[in-house]
């Protein structure tokens, strides 16, 4: 197998109300870092956007760190052209405070706090995807299929990986990949590195079939 470049984000992001308090959200990285660390084991040039975590880097990963949502945004946007596949674990927050305060904001009776929404990283980026793979993934409180097929849609992704709240700070996923033709397939509970492997798998047979088609 040719050497692939695969771009993948992990980990939560922090939007800042000010110097010391933010909005966020539980993700730990490490399915992120489990499909870098099975993408880099592969052979593949690897660059891993990380949110703030406390996980090692792989070896052989080249990592970016960023906070926010825009910074992730803009790290994403500069190595996606160069990409064969992007894989967004990153659990992005949806929004960002419309000011942040230069100094600590101090307490005063109530406060009512202003958000915007942040960039769709992942929908932006597929409408340019050309011939890159683009994996989703989507965490939902329901057992319902209906929410991650609608953002595959949406969002024009070839493959997304729905799976419940339950797998957040757990070791293990019970997953169910859902492909852009319609398919899905329920896979196995598995720990983060198994699943870090299925989907680099399915990365490299989706650039293969590509590189097949277009030399017909
Ligand atoms: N995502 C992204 N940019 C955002 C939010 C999400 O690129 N600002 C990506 C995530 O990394 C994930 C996919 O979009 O791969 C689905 O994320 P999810 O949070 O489940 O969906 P949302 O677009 O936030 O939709 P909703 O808030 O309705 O759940």
């Amino acid at each position: 197998m040719k050497r692939l470049r695969i771009l993948i984000t992990a980990g939560p992001t922090r939007e800042h109300l000010d110097p010391v308090r933010f909005l966020s959200n539980g993700s730990t990285g490490r399915m992120g870092f489990a499909v870098a660390e099975a993408a880099a084991g592969r052979g593949h040039r690897v660059t891993l956007v990380a949110g703030p975590v406390e996980v090692p880097t792989p070896r052989g990963v080249r990592r970016v760190d960023v906070t926010s949502a825009d910074e992730m945004a803009r790290a994403v946007r500069r190595s996606f052209p160069r990409a064969d596949a992007l894989v967004m674990t990153a659990a992005v927050a949806d929004f960002t405070p419309v000011k942040r305060a230069r100094g600590k904001i101090r307490r005063a009776g109530s406060m009512t706090l202003r958000l915007k929404p942040t960039p769709d990283i992942v929908g932006g980026l597929a409408k340019k995807k050309g011939r890159r793979v683009i994996v989703g993934f989507a965490l939902e409180t329901g057992g319902s299929l209906a929410p991650a097929r609608k953002k595959l849609r949406k969002k024009g992704l070839d493959v997304i990986v729905a799976n419940t709240t339950k797998a957040m700070g757990s070791p293990r996923v019970a997953a169910t990949l859902i492909f852009s033709d319609g398919r899905t397939e329920g896979l196995r509970p598995m720990n983060k590195k198994a699943l870090g492997r299925r989907l680099i798998m399915e990365v490299e047979r989706r650039c293969r079939s590509w590189k097949a088609s277009s030399s017909v």
